[in-house]
C-alpha cells in the first residue's frame, strides 16, 4: 500500500467508518528482530506502560503522540531519543513503526484501535477495550479481520492467580460452580474523592488540543478538570465498572470459562464524595451467565478494609483470590490464592495455595508480536469484558434488569 492510500485508510477510520476491507501488510519480523514501537496517550498509565516497554529485550520506542505538551515534555524525559508528536495519526503514518501501545481515555480507544490496525500495526490497547458495545463489535470485527496482533491491557490475564484457578477447575478439585462473589475496595481522606486530579496550571487551551481530546463529544468550551478527570464523566468512561470491574470480572470469565453474560443488573449512586462526578461510587452489579453461573461484584469508594478479590463457590471446593492492597495497576500488593475442599464431596480433599509466577503482560505481547501466536489477553478476551461492563452500567443507567439483547439493541451507550 502506498503512503497516499495509506493516508487515505487512516482517514477514513478517523472519521469513524470502520469500512476497512484489508489491511495493509505489516514487516515481516524475525526471532531476532527489534520490535520498533510508539505509543498513543502518555498519561499516568501510559507512563507506567513507557517504563515496561523500555524494559522488554529488543524493542526500540521510537515515538509518542499525545493531545497535551506536558505530556510530551514528560515522555521525552524518560525517552530522550524519541519523537513526540501531538497527532497520532503523524505516528501511524510512520512506515518503520511496528507496533502501538494505545493508553488515551476510554471513549477514544476505538478510534485509535481502528486506526492502528488499518495502519498496520500491532496493538496492545488499554482496558477497558470501548468505551461502548457498539464499538465493541467494530473492533472486534476489525481485529478478526485483520492479521494483528492485539493484547488489551488485561494484566491479571498473565497472573499466576489465573494460572492456578484455571489447573484447579481443570483438576475438577472445584465441582460445579453456580456463583461467584467478588468485590474491591478503596478509599480516601475526607473531602477528597477518588481518582480527583488537580488541574496543572499548563493545563490550557493552548497546550492542549481539545478537540481532538472531545472526539465527536459536545463542545462546550475548554474544561482542564474534565480533561484531567475524565473518568469521573458518563461521555468519557465507564466509571468504576471499566476501570477496575472490568479486570475482575476477565479474570472469572477466564477462570471458569464463560461466554457473555445474558443479564446483568446494577445498584448503587454517587454516596461517597458528592463532588460533581457522574460515575457511581457505591456499585452492587448482577451478572447472569447462560452457563447457570451468577456473578456478583461490589464496590465502594469509602471503605477499603477488604481490598479485593474473588471467590469461586464449588460443590466440591471453593477459590478464594484476594488482594489486602487496593492496587490493581503495578500488580504490586500482597496477592493470594488458595484453595477449599468441601468436605461433604471431597471428604479427603486438602487445602491447596497457589504459588504460580506472574507472566510479563507487555513482554507477552512483544513475544507475539515476533512469533505471531495468540498473546494472553486477545481481542476476544477485551470484547467479553467490554460487553459485560457495558451491561452493566446501560442497566444502572435504565434502573432495570437488562438481557445481552437488549443491551446490544440500544444504540446510544449510557443513554
Ligand atoms: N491496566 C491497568 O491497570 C490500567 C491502570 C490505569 C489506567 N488504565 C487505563 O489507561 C487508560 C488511560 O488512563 P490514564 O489514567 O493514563 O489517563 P490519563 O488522563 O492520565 O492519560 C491519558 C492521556 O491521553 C492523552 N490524550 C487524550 N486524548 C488524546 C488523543 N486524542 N490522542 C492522543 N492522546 C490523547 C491525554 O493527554 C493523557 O496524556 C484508560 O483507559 C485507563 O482505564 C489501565
Amino acid at each position: 500500500m502506498n503512503r497516499d492510500t495509506r493516508r487515505e485508510f487512516i482517514k477514513k477510520a478517523a472519521i469513524g467508518t470502520a469500512a476497512v476491507l484489508a489491511y495493509p501488510s505489516a514487516r515481516v519480523l524475525g526471532a531476532n528482530d527489534r520490535v520498533r514501537v510508539g505509543m498513543i496517550g502518555v498519561g499516568g498509565r501510559g507512563q507506567d506502560l513507557l517504563r515496561q516497554i523500555l524494559e522488554v529485550p529488543n524493542t526500540q520506542l521510537v515515538a509518542m503522540a499525545d493531545v497535551y505538551s506536558r505530556r510530551r515534555e514528560e515522555a521525552k524525559k524518560m525517552a530522550p531519543q524519541i519523537e513526540t508528536l501531538d497527532d497520532y495519526r503523524k505516528l501511524l503514518e510512520r512506515k518503520d513503526i511496528d507496533a502501538v501501545i494505545v493508553a488515551s481515555p476510554l471513549h477514544i480507544h476505538a478510534r485509535h484501535f481502528l486506526d492502528s490496525l488499518a495502519a498496520g500495526k500491532d496493538l496492545y490497547s488499554e482496558k477497558t477495550m470501548t468505551w461502548s458495545i457498539a464499538e465493541a463489535d467494530e473492533c472486534l470485527a476489525a481485529a478478526k479481520k485483520s492479521d494483528r496482533v492485539v493484547q488489551i491491557g488485561l494484566q491479571h490475564e498473565s497472573g499466576g492467580t489465573l494460572a492456578d484457578a484455571k489447573a484447579w477447575m481443570e483438576q475438577g478439585i472445584v465441582g460445579k460452580v453456580t456463583q461467584v462473589e467478588s468485590w474491591m475496595s478503596r478509599n480516601t481522606p475526607h473531602g477528597k474523592g477518588q481518582w480527583v486530579r488537580e488541574v496543572p496550571s499548563d493545563c490550557t487551551a493552548a497546550n492542549v488540543n481539545w478537540n481532538a481530546f472531545l472526539n465527536g463529544r459536545p463542545d462546550t468550551g475548554f474544561d482542564g478538570y474534565r480533561f484531567m478527570n475524565w473518568r469521573l464523566f458518563w461521555e468519557f468512561s465507564g466509571g468504576n465498572i471499566t476501570e477496575n470491574m472490568v479486570h475482575q470480572i476477565s479474570w472469572i470469565l477466564s477462570a471458569l470459562d464463560l461466554d457473555l453474560p445474558s443479564a446483568a443488573t446494577m445498584s448503587g449512586g454517587v454516596f461517597s464524595e458528592k463532588d460533581g462526578r457522574e460515575v457511581p461510587d457505591t456499585i452492587v452489579v448482577t451478572l447472569e451467565f447462560p452457563q447457570d453461573v451468577v456473578v456478583t461484584w461490589q464496590s465502594t469508594f469509602s471503605n477499603s478494609h477488604y481490598g479485593l478479590g474473588e471467590r469461586l463457590l464449588g460443590s466440591d471446593g471453593t477459590i478464594e483470590h484476594t488482594e489486602g492492597a487496593t492496587d490493581m495497576v503495578h500488580g504490586e500488593s500482597q496477592e493470594e490464592i488458595r484453595y477449599f475442599p468441601e468436605k461433604v464431596n471431597r471428604p479427603s480433599g486438602e487445602a491447596l495455595t497457589g504459588h504460580s509466577r506472574d507472566r510479563n503482560h507487555m513482554a507477552n505481547w512483544i513475544d507475539c508480536v515476533r512469533s505471531r501466536k495468540q498473546p494472553n489477553a486477545p481481542v476476544e478476551k477485551g470484547y467479553r469484558s467490554a460487553v459485560a461492563c457495558h451491561m452493566a452500567n446501560l442497566a444502572y443507567r435504565r434502573k432495570e434488569r437488562l438481557t445481552l439483547e437488549d443491551a446490544k439493541n440500544m444504540k446510544v451507550a449510557y443513554s
